[in-house]
């Protein structure tokens, strides 16, 4: 299960950067590049820094506090690629001048699936990848 929420209007994201918003309890960055916009967790995988704070370039965003740096698009940790630590991402869509985010409602605050003996698995609550990365505008 998933709602949408909208969450700024395109105005608000400066092209080339990324802004952070609260949504349903969960602090989203949300970055604007090349004409697409993309979500991912605000909060940096290895301490929480704020990813929306820091600096972007050619799709990747550096974490202010210790210069980690992750794809905006899927959220890989792009100083080793192979690792399983990543940013969480979400799904994007752009109604008019609003953007939208996809909030998956069965997860917890921290991102991670419920651990309910009779909700879904793991598996079956992780999003689908391919619904994932940039919701074009045409402004
Ligand atoms: S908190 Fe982001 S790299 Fe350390």
């Amino acid at each position: 299960m998933s709602t949408w929420h909208t969450v700024a209007k395109i105005q608000d994201i400066p092209a080339g950067a990324g802004r952070t918003f609260c949504v349903d309890g969960k602090l989203i960055a949300v970055f604007q590049i090349d004409d697409a916009i993309y979500a991912i967790s605000d909060l940096c995988p290895h301490m929480g820094a704020s990813l929306g704070e820091g600096d972007v370039e050619d799709g990747a965003v550096t974490c202010p506090w210790h210069a980690w740096r992750f794809c905006v698009k899927d959220g890989s940790w792009l100083d080793s690629p192979k690792s399983p630590l990543k940013a969480e991402t979400y799904a994007v869509r752009v109604e008019a001048d609003d953007i939208l985010v996809e909030i998956p409602t069965d997860r917890d605050a921290d991102g991670q699936p419920h651990d309910s003996a009779d909700g879904p698995s793991a598996d079956e609550a992780s999003p689908d990848e391919t619904s994932r990365g940039g919701a074009p505008h045409g402004d």
